[in-house]
């Protein structure tokens, strides 16, 4: 059954409606938002454990869990001060595919402005920086906007909501890499430095924006926490299966008739998905190849193996990939799918900080041979070979970029071995870009 209209937690998802405070209120954001901090630190971190709510910003961390490793005594500074602590809002949405974040912070800013405030408070937190990234020039507007009335109406500031709690939120805008979305790398761009993840430990929580206890998350995350407390932990969790839970954006791009982010309830088959909000695959299921269910990171999925998949974490994981960020990426049989890992084998390689040698190094390597698949000029070796420096470049760096420039490359290997060995004894020429 499909998620019904009184379930939506984004009313405003396609942005209907004004994005405004009057009318963001009348959709039910910042509704005595008073009472939701006085149940207390514990009370809300409990609620949130309790609705299986799992980071929305692609590794699924549960989100109250990571809440709770926040210290409960601020830890004190060199000169035996207490550290203020720190909530950062993870805006940064440049993983290709993604979108759902944008339509959250164009059509809906005030949902995440509250639930910056909730979630402060439960983390203890003095402020809430939104890190979004720069190229969304007019959702960066909108937030700015949406802060300055927030600010007006005493829902954020001195005494937020009438709570007794003074909590500030910051909107700070990126300048356009993909790996300051890694949550370190964030931090350090915030503080004004190159955006290079840090090694852990020591995690953010213990030492994280200028040393102080910080946690990280995504701006889905953030934006769900104030519904969720509002309509209780056994309303959320009672979407999606078990260790899978809730309501969630998913972005469907590539060749379906209609491509569309829509909030669905969580486990809902691929099938259903594309069908009911898609108008389904261009040209018919069987014209389906493959899909990239999560985001360009995870590796592909053949058709055959994603018609049935239940869209969660465990679902994708249980078919070789991930559910990511939810983005999912369709490619019909037209798709030269050779090219297109080819191209997000460059992305990586672009996208790489240049910290550590197997990522540096090894995302040139690699794009390099997919070129050379890609234009026919490979040998058959250099498939067994691409293989291996996968395996080198995965699980061998400072952040997850490493594995993400490994893993759709093993994919493609995996499901479509028989296609590169094709076009190699074929001698396939494709002239190069
Ligand atoms: C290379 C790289 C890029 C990332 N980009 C984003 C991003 O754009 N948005 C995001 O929310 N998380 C991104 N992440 C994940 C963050 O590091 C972090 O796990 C996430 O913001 C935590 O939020 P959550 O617990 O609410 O999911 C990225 C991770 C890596 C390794
Ligand atoms: S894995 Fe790549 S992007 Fe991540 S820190 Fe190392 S070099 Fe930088």
């Amino acid at each position: 059954m499909a998620l019904l209209d009184k379930d939506r937690i984004f009313t405003n998802l396609y942005g209907y409606q004004p994005w405004n405070l009057k009318e963001a209120q009348a959709r039910g954001a910042w509704d005595n938002t008073k009472a939701l901090i006085e149940r207390g630190r514990e009370a809300i971190i409990d609620e949130m454990k309790a609705s299986g709510l799992r980071g929305r910003g692609g590794a699924g961390f549960p989100t109250g869990m990571k809440w709770s490793f926040m210290p409960k005594q601020p830890p004190l500074d060199q000169n035996g001060n207490p550290k203020p602590s720190f909530l950062v809002i993870n805006a940064d949405e440049s993983e290709p595919g993604s979108c759902k974040d944008r339509e959250i912070m164009r059509h809906d800013p005030h949902l995440l402005f509250e639930g910056a405030l909730v979630a402060g408070f439960a983390m203890g937190a003095r402020a809430a920086y939104i890190y979004i990234r720069g190229e969304y020039i007019r959702e960066a507007e909108t937030l700015f906007a949406a802060r300055e009335e927030a600010y007006a109406a005493g829902l954020l500031g001195k005494n937020a909501c009438g709570s007794g709690y003074d909590f500030d939120v910051f909107v700070h805008r990126g300048a356009g890499a993909y790996i300051c979305g890694e949550e370190t790398a964030m931090i350090e761009s915030l503080e004004g430095k190159k955006g290079q993840p840090r090694l852990k430990p020591p995690f953010p929580a213990g030492a994280g924006l200028y040393g102080c206890p910080t946690t990280v998350n995504n701006v889905e995350s953030i934006a769900v926490a104030p519904t969720i407390l509002r309509r209780g932990a056994a309303w959320f969790s009672s979407f999606g299966r078990e260790n899978n839970k809730g309501t969630k954006l998913f972005q469907i791009s590539g060749h379906v008739n209609r491509p569309c982010v829509v909030e669905e309830e969580m486990s809902i088959p691929f099938s259903e998905l594309i069908e009911r909000h898609c108008g389904g695959i261009r040209g018919g299921k069987d014209n389906l190849l493959a899909v990239i269910p999560g985001g360009s990171s995870v590796p592909l999925v053949p058709a055959a193996e994603i018609w049935d998949a239940p869209m969660d974490f465990d679902g994708l994981r249980a078919v070789g990939s991930g559910l990511g960020t939810a983005a999912v990426i369709v490619m019909d049989k037209s798709t030269d799918i050779v090219r297109a890992i080819s191209r997000i084998s460059y992305f990586y390689k672009h996208e790489s900080c240049g910290q550590c040698t197997p990522c540096r190094e090894g995302t040139g390597w690699m794009w390099r041979v997919m070129e050379r698949l890609r234009t026919g000029d490979a040998q058959v070796e250099e498939i067994d070979m691409l293989q291996q420096v996968t395996k080198q470049v995965e699980g061998h760096t400072i952040c997850a970029l490493g594995d993400a420039a490994a893993w759709p490359i093993q994919g493609l290997i995996r499901h479509f071995r028989p296609e590169l060995e094709r076009r190699i004894a074929e001698n396939v020429r494709e002239a190069a870009e």
